[in-house]
């Protein structure tokens, strides 16, 4: 699939180090899926949908940074929308999202309301200046908020509001966030795992199934192609948590 040209019609700063970048095209994406966001010169990176036709990005190397230097008006090229999506079941659903892993939370949040779905939020960040879209979660339905240094909210990690909460009570659990942050809640939830859909994050390349850089150990599964969501049953059998490939296939350690 060659990338589609889009322009860049507006940015938002969403906190310190995040962005939400909107495109002249609605790509029409389920919450969960994902575009490949080539930065003419610099890369070809992987960015969830946070709504139909926008991005949230945090900048964090050297393609998320040229992105920020880019404003309204700018284009890029685009693939997508890719991978499979987060799948709506049930009445009652939890969302637990870390850091700007909430972002394409915030978008499947809005569609489950609108499907008139009972909507709750367990939401960690690493302070109160890392927030993001606090509003847009508080519209759909109750939020708990985490810090990790105790400015906002409870103090720890998102698992330490799950004390709030009695899993039993949800349909289904949409997990997205750092990898050791989405590790430390499925640990910590095992009899919960056939009902929880994290979005994971693998070194992505070709994005097509093909060239095998996003697989896991130990069956294989192609992130690009039958992730990014994945059922927290599978990922505890496999290496998520444990470790990750980088751009050469080299086992490195899982981050966040
Ligand atoms: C399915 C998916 C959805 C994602 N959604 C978002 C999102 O909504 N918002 C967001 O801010 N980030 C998201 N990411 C992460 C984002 O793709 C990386 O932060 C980005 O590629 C970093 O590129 P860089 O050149 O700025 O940084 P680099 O300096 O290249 O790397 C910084 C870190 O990002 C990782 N990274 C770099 N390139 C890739 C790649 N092609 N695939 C996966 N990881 C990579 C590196 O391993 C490194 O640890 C997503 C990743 C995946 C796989
Ligand atoms: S990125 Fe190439 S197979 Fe997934």
């Amino acid at each position: 699939m060659r990338p589609i040209n889009s322009i860049i019609e507006e940015v938002r700063s969403e906190a310190r180090l995040i962005r939400t970048f909107r495109l002249d095209r609605d790509l029409s994406p389920r919450p969960g899926q994902y575009l490949m966001l080539w930065i003419r010169g610099v890369d070809e990176i992987p960015m969830s949908f946070s709504g139909p036709d926008c991005i949230t990005v945090q900048s964090v190397g050297q393609a998320t940074e040229a992105l920020f230097e880019m404003g309204a008006g700018s284009s890029v090229g685009l693939r997508g929308p890719l991978g499979n999506g987060f799948t709506l079941k049930g009445d009652k659903i939890l969302l637990i999202g870390g850091g700007v892993g909430s972002a394409p939370l915030a978008f499947l949040g809005e569609r489950a309301r609108a499907s008139g779905l009972a909507v709750t939020s367990l939401l960690g960040f690493r302070s109160k200046e890392d927030i993001i879209f606090q509003e847009r979660f508080e519209a759909l339905g109750e939020v708990i908020i985490t810090t990790d240094d105790g400015s906002y909210g409870i103090a720890g990690r998102a698992s330490a509001g799950l004390k709030e909460f009695s899993l039993f009570d949800y349909d289904q659990i949409y997990l997205c966030g750092p990898e050791m942050m989405m590790w430390d809640v499925i640990s910590r939830t095992r009899e919960h795992a056939t009902k929880t859909q994290a979005c994971i994050n693998r070194y992505f390349k070709c994005a097509a199934g093909i060239c095998g850089s996003c697989c896991l150990d130990p069956d294989g599964t192609r992130v690009c192609l039958e992730g990014p969501v994945i059922t927290a049953d599978r990922l505890l059998e496999s290496e998520f948590g444990r470790y990750r490939r980088g751009p050469t296939g080299e086992k490195g350690p899982c981050r966040g």
